[in-house]
């Protein structure tokens, strides 16, 4: 008999929502006693040409008797299962092997090709045998250049991500998460930064999936607590096992392409009680945990104490300087850091709310104002929500503009992380109750874009993108800010209700076109793109009337029957023309009959009381989510009803 006690009751023990109970997958393996070790096998590539690749193969058995010979068979496959290299040899329980692989296929952002290594293991007719996946790459740092990957520059355009998932709450869900990763990548996004621990595995193999690049964070605390109750408890005890069991389990991704040894760790600055130069050896002594275990990537942190005297930065430990927020400082880090590459490890923290259009969008706001600690209860009257327009962050942070531009235009900043890709539970800056959930993401927590989302999809991809807002529906003759994010086009013209008001374009230091104070009439709005003269795209809004019935879209239609797969279910309101009605909020009730069960609702609102794991929800600007679960063995149709005072309406799920 196996117990696992897990106990969460003292609180807080994070700065965030950070899950309770058994998050992660567990699995008893049963083995022979003669075995790979768990994580035992590491595989990585050098000589890396078009021609050839070597790739060198460690192994790690346990189970031998002393003395004895292992057998050891490798055998290197292609993505289709091929075998393209092969090896066999007698060995000690550490092994290590080179196989030469010809004409390798290189992983990439845009062909995240994978092999994988088979390892069998034998002595005396017993035998055990282990797969891992690996992928081909080269990566470089430069401190002019940034990051290169496979020879080519790239700049990252990353997100940070906390694990949640929004309604389904931390146990990890790979479609969830794989819905989360599409999500961001048809944003532009090429990375991700695990803030600010060990991913779930699923989001690993994602990302090596989907070609996504991954800053693999191990803690947000050494020794010096960010909270009464975290992790800085069981540092001592435990951090070397945990950074080791963390390198050993994420080394062989190819996704992987940085470590960060912590975020905004309290030890980057000495208190009166800190031996002389301790922080800097504790800072080397991280490091070194993951350079004893992988020498192939980059080493990096997330410091906000952006100035030379900061221990991390000045121990020498640190291959990648990584800074969060202070873009005014980049160019000082340049002249500080001489030699070493830099890169925004954190950045933005905007504060918007979907779909609430604050005007004039002029009024630019830093809130709380009065610092990190307060709320901004009483600073503003907007019960508990913040703009969508560019033009709310926290005190310590950037709009999501001035924050790009500032590492678009510099080389040397290899990338950018902002806070947050995903909204999530927790942190919700800059209010208290009941805000529970975050307001730093560029998508909401149930993973509908806010509009900054355009932006940087303008910015990030080929895809033609004109995004027209706000929504359409407001007090006759009141002044409303009418702004467009686009690309592809020199300039925009708007029209309301097909009277021009004029043509704007981009600037490089403005990064959307906007019309003030427009004053609304009922109607339409219509804004049309021109490259050289010619219509490239056109976006429209309309006044929508009071909505009659609702409309629901489910991302898939078939899925799964095991009991795991999901559907993610968006239900608007529709006026009687059939125009969704974008400031609806009225309160829908969800049910799942058949095939499948009802596994969480959510509409964005950080503001939001009612359980996310209810049958619940009211629309919030005009939106809300249901989550459709498949049963396990039950192939069959699941039919979701959503009843709103006016409609009730139903769509089904194939589950098969
Ligand atoms: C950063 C911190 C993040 C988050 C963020 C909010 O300083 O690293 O975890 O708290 O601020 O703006």
């Amino acid at each position: 008999m196996i117990a696992v006690r897990c106990d969460n009751a003292e609180q807080p023990n994070s700065r965030w929502y950070a899950g309770c109970g058994i998050y992660r997958p567990v699995r008893l393996v049963v083995s022979d006693p003669l075995h790979v070790a768990y994580n035992g096998v590491y595989v990585r590539t050098t000589n890396v040409s078009d021609e050839r690749a070597t790739v060198v193969l460690s192994v790690e058995t346990e189970g031998s008797a002393p003395g004895e010979d292992i057998q050891y068979e490798i055998r290197l496959a292609d993505a289709r299962g091929r075998t393209v290299a092969r090896t066999s040899a007698l060995g000690t329980p550490v092994f290590e092997t080179r196989l030469e692989l010809k004409a390798p296929r290189r992983w990439d952002v845009g062909d995240p090709y994978l092999y994988t290594a088979h390892v069998k293991v034998s002595a005396a007719g017993r035998q055990d045998s282990y797969a891992v996946r690996f992928g081909v790459r080269t990566t470089d740092w430069d401190a002019d250049r940034g990051f290169f990957l496979n020879g080519r520059p790239l700049k990252l355009r990353g997100v940070c991500l906390h694990h949640d998932m929004g309604c389904l709450g931390t146990a990890v869900h790979r479609r969830a998460l794989e819905r989360e990763l599409q999500i961001l990548q048809d944003m532009g996004v090429n990375a991700i930064r695990t803030s600010h621990n060990p991913p779930a595995q699923e989001l690993l193999d994602l990302c090596d999936e989907l070609g996504l690049l991954v800053m693999d964070e191990a803690m947000d605390m050494w020794r010096k607590p960010k909270t009464r109750y975290d992790y800085s408890r069981f540092f001592d005890e435990w951090h070397v096992r945990d950074m080791q069991d963390f390198v050993r389990r994420d080394r062989n991704h190819p996704s992987v392409v940085m470590w960060s040894i912590g975020n905004e760790i309290i030890e980057q600055s000495d208190s009166p009680f800190d031996e002389p130069e301790a922080n800097v050896e504790l800072t080397r002594h991280m490091a070194q945990l993951i350079r004893d275990l992988d020498s192939t990537r980059a080493i990096t942190a997330g410091c906000n104490g952006v100035w030379p005297g900061n221990n991390l930065l000045r121990s020498g430990a640190l291959d990648v300087y990584g800074f969060n927020y202070h873009p005014q400082l980049y160019d000082s880090c340049r002249v500080w850091f001489p030699g070493k590459p830099l890169i925004g490890s954190e950045t933005v923290s905007s504060l918007n709310s979907r779909g609430m259009y604050f005007q004039p969008s002029t009024d630019k706001k830093k809130l709380p104002s009065r610092g990190w600690q307060y709320t901004a209860e009483g600073e503003v009257d907007w019960n508990h929500q913040v703009t969508a327009y560019d033009a709310c962050c926290a005190p310590w942070a950037n709009y999501h503009e001035e924050a790009w531009i500032a590492v678009r235009d510099r080389d040397f900043i290899a990338g950018t992380f902002i806070w947050t890709g995903f909204d999530y539970l927790g942190e919700p800056t800059p209010y208290g109750w009941p805000s529970r959930s975050s307001y730093f993401g560029v998508v909401d927590l149930a993973g509908f874009p806010k509009d900054a989302y355009w932006m940087y999809q303008s910015e990030w991809t080929d895809k033609t993108v004109l995004h027209l807002f706000p929504h359409w529906n407001w007090t006759p003759g009141e002044p409303v800010d009418v702004w467009a994010y686009y690309n592809n086009a020199d300039e925009v013209e708007l029209f309301v209700n097909g009277a021009s008001q004029g043509r704007r374009a981009k600037t490089h230091t403005l990064l959307h076109a906007e019309w003030l104070g427009v004053p609304f009439e009922p109607g339409r709005i219509e804004v049309v793109s021109y490259r050289g003269g010619r219509e490239v795209a056109r976006e429209a809004r309309y006044t929508a009337g009071a909505p009659v019935t609702l409309r629901l879209t489910p991302d898939r239609t078939t899925i799964a029957a095991d009991g795991y797969d999901l559907s993610y279910v968006t239900v608007e309101a529709l006026d009687a023309d059939g125009r969704v009605v974008p400031d609806a909020t009225d309160l829908l009730r969800f049910s799942v009959a058949g095939a499948g069960e009802l596994a969480g609702v959510d509409n964005g609102n950080a503001a939001d009381t009612l359980s996310l794991q209810g049958d619940e929800k009211a629309l919030f600007s005009g939106k809300a989510l249901a989550v459709v679960r498949s049963l396990r063995g039950q192939p069959g149709t699941a039919t979701l009803s959503v009843s709103a005072p006016y409609a009730t309406v139903k769509t089904n799920i194939v589950t098969k």
